[in-house]
């Protein structure tokens, strides 16, 4: 595994010597952790069966290295820049660094995690950010308010073309976080109930475009939810999700550019994204839906910038 991580380390300089220093700048940065102490050894979301996966052992260990190897793959190949944390023995759920923070503009709001669980990765994640900022990748580390959950960019999505974020509250973060986020982002940040457990984190019911499409999928929120995604959204922005596409986690996919990068959709919502002009690129997660996550959970996006989307919006 070691070897293997260090095989992705040089294949990405080998993609860094081809590419201009202007390309470089501007390419999608994400950060990842590798899979090595990932296993299901508690529940505290539906998806979580310890009993299950301790039937299938090794076999799902070696599959989930496998699919993260590959994952980490097509994203390079998608043109993305992949910073990491190192893994460590004990903290499972260290693998979705989608909840290590919430970033905009060089600045990274730390998470604080509902469950005992997942308060052991406050700390690693801690350092992986000011070891970011460091190497100036991050300007800002911030921290929240104690006694104040908001687990991330799991339930705290970037919304560009709107400018502004989402976020889901209900099983793990505090309606109250949004206040927190609007502070220390200066954008506005609407919190959205969740109402099923099976999609207890925002990134596992919603995915916002570049283009200003967002794929929800409508029974994970409660009807106020929904109230306020269909003012916010324009019909013909809406891609609602069928029950079969929601249940293979279709809505946390990664948007590198172009490229839409996910578990696994249907023919019917692929065809959706690229009749919009995204390419969709299906690479199998589902070791890790084991523990109620997929392809977004398993990324967080470093160089989402308020300022750019502005732009990008003004030249649209
Ligand atoms: N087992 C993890 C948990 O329950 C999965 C987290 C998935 N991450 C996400 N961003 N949805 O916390």
């Amino acid at each position: 595994m070691l070897r293997r991580a260090a095989r992705f380390d040089s294949r990405q300089k080998g993609y860094a010597s081809v590419m201009s220093a202007a390309t470089l700048a501007s390419s999608p940065r994400f950060l990842m952790c590798p899979p090595q102490h990932f296993a299901v050894t508690y529940s505290i979301n539906p998806w979580m069966d310890p009993a299950k996966w301790a039937d299938d052992g090794a076999a799902l260990q070696a599959r989930a290295a496998q699919q993260w190897m590959a994952l980490h793959a097509t994203l390079l190949e998608a043109g993305a820049m992949i910073e990491t944390v190192p893994p460590l023995e004990g903290a499972p759920d260290l693998v979705f660094t989608a909840n290590a923070a919430v970033v905009l503009d060089g600045k990274a709001l730390l998470a604080r995690f509902r469950h005992p669980e997942r308060q052991i990765e406050e700390p690693v994640f801690a350092a992986g950010f000011h070891a970011l900022a460091e190497r100036g990748l991050i300007d800002e580390v911030i921290e929240l308010p104690r006694g104040v959950a908001l687990e991330g960019a799991g339930d705290c999505l970037w919304d560009r073309a709107r400018k502004l974020f989402w976020m889901g509250c209900g099983f793990r973060s505090d309606e109250r976080a949004a206040r927190e986020v609007e502070a220390a982002f200066g954008v506005p940040c609407l919190p959205l109930r969740l109402s099923e457990a099976s999609y207890y984190h925002l990134d596992t019911a919603m995915c916002a475009l570049p283009c200003g499409g967002v794929i929800y999928y409508p029974g994970a929120f409660t009807p106020a939810a929904l109230d306020t995604i269909h003012a916010h959204i324009a019909p013909a922005d809406r891609i609602a999700l069928t029950p079969d596409d929601a249940v293979r986690f279709a809505a946390n996919a990664v948007v590198v550019g172009r490229s839409i990068v996910l578990s696994s959709c249907s023919p019917e919502l692929r065809h959706t994204l690229e009749a919009r002009g995204y390419r969709v690129i299906e690479t199998l997660l589902d070791a890790f839906q084991r523990s109620g996550g997929s392809a977004c959970c398993l990324t967080l996006r470093l160089d989402h910038r308020a300022q750019a989307a502005q732009a990008q919006r003004r030249a649209s």
